[in-house]
């Protein structure tokens, strides 16, 4: 073989009449300009060249291709343009094989559909999750998938942004078969073996027949769930093109879809998203720390928290010893945790053998003296400062010196309950969101003593468990909880000054949130607030404005959903606009001789936008949260903040 180069990223060897070009431009071969114009060089190459019979295209290290370079979005474009390399490829007079060794992601598969021949590894994941992005395939997505694997499955890959896996591009299409072994010699194999005279163009395929009752089931799931997001919509807009115009409308429509899109504040505040998830987590100073080794791990309560977090650790590989009181509720515990296996095999996130997996590694007893052998131990019993401290006592006593100790508090302050140990810089905050098994967002706690390889342990864990790792450091409420009291108080202070729960929900539900904030309430319940307002009574400063309405609701028994009625009615379960509560607000404006205003909907979002980046200014100068970004991941992720304004901080830079 002789090795051939084309550009910094682009090398090419010829092996037996067969060009194998290889992407190489860490960490995930985006397709920047020296890619596109090394490949450029290569097709050149292997066109004027006799001796190459056909190209094999693949990538360097683990990946094929993350897709285009996001970092050059919002720059002047450089030619050459991926969907002229793209046509470049399609039109290649000479088989092209794509062997597909890693993920194929956005122009990623893009190139990979325009190859005549497609070969994955087993591990290899295929998907365009531009949508994710605000946007939606650039560079023929939209208009060779449907060829390959019909309307609604393109439908329900491309608006949905699903990945799917080899084997699954195999059933749907996609690709023409999966290499176990010998990826790239079978993909020789393959273009050796192909007819150059009968190359399978994918933009010359027509659309498979199928039924439209699937392709109208595939766009309305899809347009369901994409709430207030604009990419989904016209990415369904675009397949469904597809099947009605030739493929050189369908891709001009694409594109100029793509540059609309990609310019807009959606993308954008998407854009953010993405770099700031792959910021969170990562601490300075902390990358040079190895963590500890965890291979079991004990949960102390297996109640609705406790069962989700032996649920995410069973997930993440772990051994798990669950501990419960006694006998017979560690039997529930045991079948709390075994009815959610049971959900996700039926919801077909699991199969079987997963199943009996998982079950396998979990063990749920009353003797707590078992968590000796734990590596970690996660206590997720009643939020009690006396309960929290009397069990991380009793837990310093049987755990091993170098085990860790994690709290998941809400809201107690787990420096204290630190303290009460023996050894508190093997203590670290977990907070997680409910249902744990479902919810992404773990709040990291860096106690005040925590050791920085216990830290760096915990980041590893919260990885492992698929969740979305954001550090906090000690605060009442951490990162999320401080936030929304501050929307919380400045919600309740607007209802003082006119605004109707009514209206600060509608106004919420049309920026974006799944929920305005009295809803919320309404379904978590009012009385825990209310308890925590009675302890703060003693301390409060009496010059602070004070909202007496939710105290009166409770006082009434209005908790919420759950008691049928909270800030709102619910009879039938229907949220309606309670004449009670109407009456409440306005006596308590009344007595303190508030003239009602009335606000436009965007003052409403004005105003609480503003009082969350108060509150994140706040918790950014206090060296509470590391970065914005991070403050942005917690509300979208925790609290219904919508990911397409790019969370509150984000949101109000823009304005
Ligand atoms: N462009 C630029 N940088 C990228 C990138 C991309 N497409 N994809 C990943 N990166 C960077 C990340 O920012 C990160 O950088 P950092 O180390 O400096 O923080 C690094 O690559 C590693 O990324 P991850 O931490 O996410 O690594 P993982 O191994 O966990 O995941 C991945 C790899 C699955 C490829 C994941 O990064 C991913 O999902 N990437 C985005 C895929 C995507 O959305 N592609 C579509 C892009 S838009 C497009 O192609 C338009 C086209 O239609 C014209």
């Amino acid at each position: 073989m002789s090795a051939l180069r084309f550009s910094d990223t682009i090398s090419a060897a010829l092996a037996d009449g067969t060009l194998i070009v290889t992407i190489d431009n860490a960490p995930v071969n985006a397709l920047s300009a020296d890619v596109r114009t090394g490949l450029m060089g290569a097709f050149e190459h292997a066109e004027k060249d006799g001796n190459i019979a056909g190209i094999v295209l693949t990538g360097a290290g683990s990946s094929f291709v993350g897709g285009a370079d996001i970092k050059e979005f919002g720059k002047p474009p450089v030619e050459p343009h991926l969907p002229d390399v793209i046509a470049r490829i399609e039109a290649f007079a000479k088989p092209v094989v794509a062997a597909i060794n890693g993920v194929a992601l956005g122009g990623g598969l893009e190139v990979a559909l325009a190859c005549h021949r497609r070969l994955a590894a087993p591990a290899a994941k295929l998907g365009l999750p531009e949508v994710k992005l605000g946007i939606v395939p650039g560079a023929g997505g939209t208009q060779r998938l449907p060829r390959l694997a019909g309307i609604a499955a393109a439908i329900d890959m491309i608006a949905n942004g699903r990945i799917v896996s080899a084997a699954e591009a195999l059933k749907l299409g996609v690709v023409d078969s999966v290499s176990p072994d010998t990826l790239l010699a079978d993909a020789i194999a393959d273009a050796k073996s192909t007819n150059a005279a009968a190359l399978r163009r994918t933009g010359h395929l027509s659309i498979p027949a199928e039924a439209v009752e699937a392709i109208d089931k595939a766009a309305s799931d899809a347009l369901r769930k994409s709430r207030a997001q604009h990419a989904p919509a016209e990415a369904v807009r675009l397949v469904r093109l597809a099947a009605s115009v030739s493929l050189s409308e369908g891709l001009a429509e694409e594109r100029r879809t793509f540059i609309e899109l990609r310019d807009s504040e959606e993308a954008a505040a998407l854009r953010h998203v993405f770099f700031a998830e792959r910021a969170a987590g990562k601490v300075e100073g902390l990358e040079a720390v190895a963590p500890r080794k965890i291979e079991i791990i004990g949960i102390v309560g297996t109640g609705l928290m406790g069962s989700g977090i032996a649920l995410s650790a069973l997930n993440g590989g772990y051994r798990v010893i669950g501990v419960e009181q006694n006998a017979e509720a560690a039997q529930k515990g045991r079948d709390r945790i075994a009815g959610l296996l049971d959900k996700a095999v039926q919801s077909g996130r699991l199969d079987a053998a997963g199943r009996e997996d998982r079950s396998g590694r979990l063990t749920v007893t009353a003797d707590m003296e078992q968590l000796e052998q734990a590596d970690i131990v996660i206590e997720a019993v009643f939020d009690d400062l006396t309960v929290k401290t009397e069990l991380f006592q009793r837990l310093d006593a049987i755990v091993r010196a170098d085990a860790i100790l994690a709290t998941n508090t809400s809201y107690l302050d787990p420096d204290v309950i630190a303290a009460a140990t023996r050894l508190p810089e093997r203590v670290v905050g977990l907070h997680f969101f409910s249902p744990a098994n479902i919810m992404r967002l773990l709040e990291v706690v860096n106690c005040r003593k925590t050791a920085p390889d216990v830290l760096a342990t915990a980041l590893v864990l919260a990885k492992r468990f698929g969740k979305l790792p954001i550090v906090s450091g000690v605060t009442e409420g951490f990162i999320g909880n401080r936030i929304f009291s501050a929307y919380r108080r400045e919600a309740e202070y607007m209802v003082e000054d006119g605004a109707s729960p009514q209206e600060i929900d509608a106004a919420l539900e049309a920026y974006g949130f799944p929920m305005g904030p009295f809803a919320v309430f309404d379904m978590a319940g009012l009385e825990i607030a209310w308890a925590r307002r009675k302890r703060q009574a003693a301390t409060r400063d009496p010059a602070e404005r004070y909202v007496i309405i939710p105290d009166r609701l409770c006082e009434a028994g209005r908790f919420g959903q759950k008691t049928g009625r909270g800030w709102y009615a619910y009879p039938d379960g229907k949220r309606t606009v309670d004449p009670e509560v109407t009456a409440m607000i306005e006596t308590a404006r009344a007595e303190k001789g508030i003239v009602p205003k009335s606000f436009t909907k965007e003052e409403i979002v004005s105003r609480l936008l503003k009082a969350m980046v108060d509150e994140g200014d706040a918790l950014l100068s206090e060296g509470i949260a590391a970065r914005a970004s991070d403050i942005d991941l917690v509300m979208i992720n925790g609290y219904g903040f919508p990911a397409s304004k790019g969370g509150p901080m984000f949101a109000a830079g823009r304005r």
